[in-house]
């Protein structure tokens, strides 16, 4: 039993310890060569790394890039390693600032509503 804790101890401290790369910022993880290369040439990898996205927005945020910006196309797995990389390390996170309130959810505003 105690084997098996001081296991999951080590495991759990492997997979917490991130190592990033001095000179961009990017976790180090599976693709982020990709990211280090496709990604820093117009703008700092700050832009990147402070930027918290599901998958589908990432793709949005490169569409947009792409469109509007002159960012370049990517082959098929190319493109899928970047938002693997992506969605995998830059994931929405609870811990960071929260989304905006919906509107329907937002208290009235007396103030503003009460017409006087
Ligand atoms: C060809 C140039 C170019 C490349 C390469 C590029 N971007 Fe951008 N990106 C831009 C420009 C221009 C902006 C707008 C910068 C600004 O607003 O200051 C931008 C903005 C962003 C933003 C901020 C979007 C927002 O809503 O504020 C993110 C995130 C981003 N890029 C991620 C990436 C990622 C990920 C890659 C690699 C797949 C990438 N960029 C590669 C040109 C590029």
């Amino acid at each position: 039993m105690r084997a098996v804790t001081l296991l999951l101890c080590l495991l759990a401290t492997s997979v917490s310890a991130q190592e990033v790369d001095e000179a961009s910022g990017l976790i180090k993880a599976d693709g982020w060569q990709l990211v280090r290369i496709h990604c820093g040439g117009c703008h700092s990898h700050k832009l990147v790394t402070g930027q918290r996205a599901d998958r589908q927005t990432w793709l949005a945020i490169i569409r947009w890039m792409q469109a509007t910006q002159n960012l370049w196309q990517f082959d098929d797995a190319t493109e899928k390693g970047i938002l693997d990389y992506l969605a995998a390390n830059y994931a929405p996170q609870s811990d960071r600032r929260r989304a905006p309130i919906p509107p329907q959810l937002m208290p009235p505003r007396p103030a503003v509503d009460s017409g006087d």
